[in-house]
């Protein structure tokens, strides 16, 4: 005897797509890199990576040595190496990850910091204009941090509304522009949307009107090939804890255009930025190159988890990470298509996988409960952005398109039980 309630044909759907991911898992020639992560027994599948990266197995043993040989053995004989650790690690950084040559790239300090130096220093370069622009939507934190910076210089904040799902173009940038703007903070991979943007486009379009580009790579660096000196990017800044698994508060990094060095100064003159910090004399004279944007004493500790989370991205090759991130994030596409959209969701995620950074945003006018709900059951690691937005984040390294089956099958059956709770 057959049965035919919902429940057995969920079930069986699920089976069906839990046999073609295992068969698609199988096939992965990056199946491996799972084992270099911690990860508990039976854990629930996590798709949260894209706000804290996975722990490496490895930075374990490296962080025990430093702490121990470096720190506890070689005590303040070790700043000798540890010294040019932000210089060193941001080399490094730019190479494997960013396009940047050396010279231009420097791990200290958070985002929200970085931004604001770059910006405060892009803005004193070009005293003339007085317009800010930045997308409407874009991460919190560099909205308010503009808002502060236009409001205490007495400039205008430019909010731009740009299209939802696909983000800001070179064309909808180039009408929000003029002679007026000195500056253009973007996100390279939208942290709602996952819409990865045209940076060469942009970055074209907003030199072409006198003003500089800052972008943030927060969800694109470690996930996306990025072409900063090929794009001719001037300035960008971006977080090492999401797919660089560099741990939570780990530093951030900056970059600065090996052209506008010498132009630019930025704001917080601390004696890490200073020529020769240990001659302790009166006057301020900045250090040559990117040294000049450090500040104060590095967080060594973090910088060593930078530096492993960007060695072992090197090791697994960017290009391949992001090939199985499209993987990833078309698979959960067609899964949420056949098994969500019937349901209420609707993508909000460009289609186009050019266009895409490395995770699938879903709305759903009951996303907050249905999130709570996972949250309470504890089925799947995920998360929710008001008012109507599921984030499923696909760090490369550490998901399976297993776990991809079961967060959609655990997705549908909470829409389900939300609708027959109703119901009943
Ligand atoms: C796009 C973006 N910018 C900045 C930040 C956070 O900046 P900070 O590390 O200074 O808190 C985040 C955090 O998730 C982010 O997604």
């Amino acid at each position: 005897m057959s049965d035919s309630s919902p429940v057995a044909e969920d079930s069986a759907l699920f089976a069906e797509d839990l046999a073609e991911a295992a068969d698609l898992d199988r096939s992965d020639p990056l199946a491996w890199a799972r084992e270099l992560f911690w990860a508990g027994a039976a854990e629930p599948p996590y798709l949260d990576g894209n706000s804290l990266g996975r722990l490496p197995k490895r930075s374990v043993r490296r962080l025990l040595q430093v702490v121990e040989e470096e720190w506890g053995r070689g005590l303040v004989r070790s700043w000798n190496r540890w010294m040019d650790l932000p210089t060193k690690v941001g080399d490094r950084l730019g190479e494997v990850l960013l396009g940047a040559g050396p010279g231009q790239v420097v791990v200290a300090d958070s985002t929200s910091v970085n931004l604001y130096k770059l910006a405060a220093a892009a803005l004193d370069s070009l005293p003339g204009r007085a317009v800010v622009v930045t997308d409407r939507a874009n991460f919190p934190t560099d909205r308010y941090l503009l808002a502060g910076l236009t409001a205490n210089r007495r400039l205008n904040l430019r909010l731009v509304e740009f299209d939802e799902v696909m983000g800001p173009t070179p064309e909808a940038v180039s009408t929000a522009v003029g002679e007026d703007t000195a500056l253009v903070l973007l996100s390279h991979v939208d942290y709602r949307s996952g819409a990865l943007v045209d940076m060469a486009g942009i970055s074209t379009v907003v030199r072409d009107a006198g003003a500089l580009a800052l972008w943030d790579l927060s969800h694109s660096v470690g996930a996306v090939p990025v072409s900063l000196d090929d794009s001719r990017a001037d300035l960008a800044a971006g977080c090492t804890y999401k797919y660089v698994n560099a741990g939570p508060g780990s530093p951030a990094f900056l970059y600065v255009s090996r052209h506008l060095q010498g132009r630019l100064r930025q704001p917080i003159w601390g004696w890490m930025g200073k020529q020769d910090p240990f001659a302790m004399e009166q006057p301020y004279t900045p250090r040559e190159g990117i040294g000049s944007f450090l500040s104060g004493t590095p967080p060594i500790l973090g910088l060593t988890l930078v530096e492993e989370g960007v060695e072992l991205l090197a090791e697994l090759g960017i290009e391949r990470v992001r090939s199985k991130s499209l993987a990833l994030t078309s698979h959960l596409i067609g899964l949420a298509d056949r098994r969500l959209a019937p349901l209420g969701f609707q993508l909000a995620t460009p289609r186009d996988a050019g266009r895409r950074g490395s995770q699938v945003t879903l709305r759903h006018p009951r996303a907050r409960e249905l999130c709570a709900r996972l949250d309470g059951s504890g089925e799947v690691i995920l998360d929710f952005r008001p008012p109507d937005r599921v984030r499923l984040g696909c760090a490369a390294p550490t998901t399976s398109f297993t776990d991809l089956a079961r967060a959609v099958a655990s997705l549908a059956g909470a829409a389900v039980e939300l609708t027959s709770k109703d119901a009943g």
